[in-house]
């Protein structure tokens, strides 16, 4: 009379050897759920976000006249006879990208309207844009930092 485990064999693989190697594979996975648990654990989950200032160049690329979009930087930059500031792009109402318009501002997506210092002059936005302060860095360029914001009207002059 012929084993179980022989009888098992000659159909493949015993039931002996299947099980061996699914209790093996069991083991693996379990072990590998361990140690994912445990980088997972002593991994940091600081998160980096871009910075908030970023440099705009050096004075003499803003003469009197300039207007610039930075839609990357989500930043209008005008220079006028009273100096240079930086305005927000985005709305205020649910965050578009506003455009120029002859008159100031206007978003796309829900008609709000600002006048040329970002003041609502219509639509649902609930205030105006906000003006980013800009210093000078040590080595003469421009810095905006959109995570300040300056009142209103505020111009900046820098040799
Ligand atoms: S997002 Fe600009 S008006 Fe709604």
């Amino acid at each position: 009379m012929r084993s179980e485990d022989a009888q098992d064999k000659e159909g493949g693989v015993s039931r002996r050897d299947f099980l061996s190697f699914s209790a093996l594979a069991t083991a693996a996975l379990a072990g590998l759920g361990i140690l994912a648990g445990v980088f997972r654990f002593f991994k940091s989950d600081a998160r980096y976000e871009e910075s908030s200032s970023f440099k705009i160049g050096k004075p003499e690329n803003f003469p009197v006249g300039t207007f610039k979009k930075l839609d990357d930087k989500k930043v209008f930059i005008f220079s006028d006879e009273g100096g240079l500031y930086a305005i927000s792009s985005v709305c205020t109402h649910l965050g578009c990208l506003v455009f120029e318009t002859e008159t100031g501002f206007q978003c796309p997506c829900h008609g709000s309207k600002y006048n040329q210092a970002g003041k609502v002059t219509s639509g649902p936005a609930p205030r105006g844009l906000p003006w980013y302060e800009i210093t000078q860095d040590v080595d003469g360029s421009l810095v905006v930092d959109s995570s300040r914001e300056v009142p209103a009207g505020t111009k900046n002059r820098f040799a």
